[in-house]
């Protein structure tokens, strides 16, 4: 099993001085645990998962810099070679890395895979970036239709996004 805190560690040092980026992660990663353990995922594919949240955007300080975007599809070319070394250094297994570079590899190609690691891997990012980006709650209707999988994250959807605003 991969230790997380350590490889979170690993994250932040790589994305220091961008708390922003770091503060992405952590939320996609928090989802990512929540919906992983209410879906009753056995314990190496929630491993797998948790992983793969903190890694999954660890490519756009490479896409900035070769491409000048940060663009889903250079995020996912530039992220699985970031990413290999960190998980080297946390001693991930040649297949648990194989598959994490390849979560990272295609989290933005929402038809790549209806594996559950990956759907939620896309809910959660999605719960995350439907907040940071403001998106109007017809945008997160639509995406609760078509992208969302797992019973535990249309529910979240719903609960944050699509439920009457809370008044005070
Ligand atoms: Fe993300």
């Amino acid at each position: 099993m991969i230790d997380i805190a350590k490889l979170t560690e690993l994250a932040i040092a790589y994305d220091a001085g961008d708390p922003r980026r770091v503060q992405h992660f952590m939320k996609v990663y928090a989802f990512c645990r929540i919906i992983g353990q209410r879906e009753g995922l056995d314990a190496q594919t929630q491993n797998t998962l948790e992983a793969a949240a903190i890694l999954h955007d660890i490519g756009i300080h490479e896409a900035e810099h070769k491409h000048a975007s940060s663009a889903g599809k250079w995020q996912e070319v530039e992220g699985p070679a970031v990413a290999a070394p960190l998980l080297e250094q946390v001693g991930a297994d040649p297949a648990t890395c194989e598959r994490i570079l390849w979560l990272i590899a295609h989290h933005h190609t929402y038809a790549a895979s209806e594996d559950i690691d990956f759907r939620i891997l896309l809910e959660a990012d999605f719960l995350v970036n439907a907040y940071e980006d403001a998106l109007p709650p017809n945008a997160c209707q639509t995406a609760g239709d078509k992208v969302f999988r797992t019973r535990t994250g249309q529910t979240l959807l719903q609960n944050l996004f699509l439920a009457s605003p809370y008044q005070s």
